[in-house]
């Protein structure tokens, strides 16, 4: 077991024992490292439970604790503080435990997990918005993971709605030739097109202008979706061949950006599920008629806000995003049976999966105990704090945004990586950059992306965190050649055993970070930790070391936090380069 859980527990048993009626015992990091390591804080509450003095009862058990030969020192501070200073063997036991096979991480009971997250629209630019997204949601799949669940990733494309429709008409406006806009149209084929992926990104923005200023346009747009979404052979065979197009394209830049979903379903993917949905639920009397279009009730009696209706089909008998994100959860609920549901997507769009998660229980497509969960994120703002724009106000693609970044690194990279290596490892920092930063505050807030101190190899960044990383890598390197044995032996003093300090927080920052849907706490934690070692470094010289004991243990040391950060960077779906 964890070293610090295995500490909790104790002290669990020993309050127990003494008539302290705890739940759980939370041993944290000293606010007064002068005092001790670890801190527990509960003593004043269960003493005031109990109608003592908290502070002699504090005495009490830290007597008690002090028998623990694990511990160096146990003390009482202010109204009843216990600090716990370890035992430089127990912390070195600790230490050579997790070097050892596979025992970095302690694995929680297995859930099943669905995690709907990506998002990005079809024939639509791909704005930084979606790398919020698809970092976020990948970041907490690979943990989820290495914390033991079964994790199933779907990037639940935008590519069922008017969008298509705008995006179709205006490709038969310039190019009504095409066969597929022929009556006798009846191919299933892909259609080799006039255009790229660019032009579909032009085509959008340009459709859907026209469609705010001419009724007719939107009209006919609207037909088309609904032709499409029934199966007209023309519209369906346009639609393949644009999706054809732009997933290339997607593909490419999540692939730029480490991030690989295991499925590849959109909201068309729904349409399958559509009609038994529907016939389950006019069955249950769950749809009712509103002013000419169909629509779930989900309002309930203490709501403070009001919260609309679901719209299932609309007036113009086409479906809505409603309804495939219902449909969508009818097929999962129905053919992968998950314990849970994790939407990973902007924080306005949380009235929407309010309403979702509503219809989906009420109306029992989904089990009672099926968690369904929204986990929305803040907006990634420019120097002005505004939404991120292109130098002439346009939205910025993620592509250009990478480009952005990949300038200032390149800068900073040594001049002897030259050619291919170079582009690479300016690819792989810039990436590693733009990730980082994006985790570093809580999934909630907004944030200001500042790209000169996000680059900043000395500050709270990803360069510094792989620059830290190569080093450590590099040392090892040289440690293996000289073939030196590393275990875990001796400490000197403060320097080397502040850094088993920190490690020993890993699992509790995992779990907290799984529990908040949130990977703040783990980027924090990755910096500490990367601080504390390089003030260790900077401290001692480890290759030269001539007490034995302690080169090996700092070896082990390097070792351990090397091994650390290439799991923690394996959770964020960020790569570490050749050389920087
Ligand atoms: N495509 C949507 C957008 O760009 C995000 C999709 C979120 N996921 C979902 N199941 N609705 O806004």
């Amino acid at each position: 077991m964890n070293f610090i859980k295995k500490q909790e527990e104790y002290i669990k048993k020993v309050l127990l024992e003494n008539n302290y009626d705890v739940e759980s015992v939370g041993l944290i990091p000293s606010s007064r490292p002068d005092l001790g390591e670890y801190q527990f804080n509960g003593m004043m509450a269960l003493a005031k439970k109990n109608k003592e003095n908290p502070i002699a009862s504090a005495n009490k058990i830290a007597d008690i604790l002090k028998t623990n030969e694990e511990y160096e020192s146990v003390s009482v501070a202010g109204p009843g503080f216990i600090n716990i200073t370890f035992q430089n063997n127990a912390l070195l036991n600790e230490a050579n435990r997790l070097l050892s096979n596979d025992n970095l991480v302690t694995k929680e009971p297995s859930k099943k997990i669905i995690i709907d997250y990506g998002g990005p629209n079809v024939a639509k630019i791909l704005h930084v918005g979606h790398l919020r997204s698809a970092n976020i949601g990948e970041a907490l799949k690979r943990l989820a993971r290495k914390l033991g669940h079964e994790v199933i990733g779907d990037i639940h494309l935008g590519d069922y709605g008017l969008q298509m429709g705008l995006v179709m008409l205006e490709i038969q406006t310039r190019y009504p030739n095409l066969s597929c806009f022929q009556n006798d149209f009846e191919g299933n084929e892909v259609l080799d097109l006039p255009i790229t992926n660019d032009d579909l990104i032009d085509i959008y923005p340009i459709a859907s202008g026209k469609s705010k200023n001419d009724q007719e346009f939107l009209e006919k747009a609207r037909e088309i979706t609904y032709l499409f979404q029934n199966n007209h052979k023309g519209y369906k065979a346009l639609w393949r061949s644009i999706m054809n197009i732009s997933l290339a394209d997607m593909k490419e830049i999540y692939q730029k950006l480490n991030i690989e979903f295991d499925l590849w379903n959109g909201e068309s993917d729904a349409e399958t599920f559509i009609p038994e949905m529907l016939e389950y639920l006019r069955k249950e009397n769950a749809i009712i008629p509103s002013e000419g279009a169909e629509v779930i009730e989900v309002k309930e009696e203490n709501d403070k806000l009001e919260i609309p209706p679901l719209l299932i089909i609309k007036t113009n008998k086409t479906v809505s995003y409603q309804t495939t994100d219902l449909a969508t959860l009818w097929d999962r609920a129905h053919n992968m049976n998950p314990d849970e549901v994790w939407y990973v997507a902007d924080k306005r769009q949380e009235l929407h999966f309010t309403q979702i998660f509503r219809a989906a229980h009420k109306t029992k497509i989904v089990k009672e105990n099926t968690k369904l969960e929204f986990i929305g994120f803040g907006t990634m703002n420019g120097l002005d704090g505004r939404p991120f724009k292109t130098r002439d106000g346009g939205v910025m693609s993620l592509r250009n945004l990478i480009n952005e970044v990949e300038k200032v690194t390149d800068t900073k990279i040594i001049p002897s990586i030259m050619g291919e290596e170079r582009k690479k490892v300016s690819e792989t920092i810039s990436v590693g950059t733009l990730k980082f930063a994006d985790l570093l505050s809580h999934r909630a807030t907004d944030y200001i992306f500042d790209l000169e101190k996000f680059s900043d190899a000395n500050g709270k960044t990803g360069p510094f965190i792989l620059y830290s990383t190569v080093r450590m890598r590099s040392l090892l390197k040289k440690a293996e050649e000289e073939k030196i044995q590393y275990n875990f032996v001796e400490l000197k003093d403060k320097t080397d055993k502040t850094v088993i300090l920190q490690v020993l927080q890993l699992q509790k920052v995992l779990e907290k970070s799984l529990q908040e849907k949130s990977l703040h706490e783990i980027t924090d934690f990755l910096y500490n930790l990367n601080n504390c070692y390089n003030n260790f470094y900077g401290m001692n010289r480890i290759l030269t070391e001539e007490n034995e004991n302690l080169k090996q243990t700092w070896i082990a040391l390097t070792k351990l936090v090397y091994e650390i950060n290439l799991l923690i960077l394996d959770i964020l779906a960020i790569k570490v380069p050749t050389r920087m």
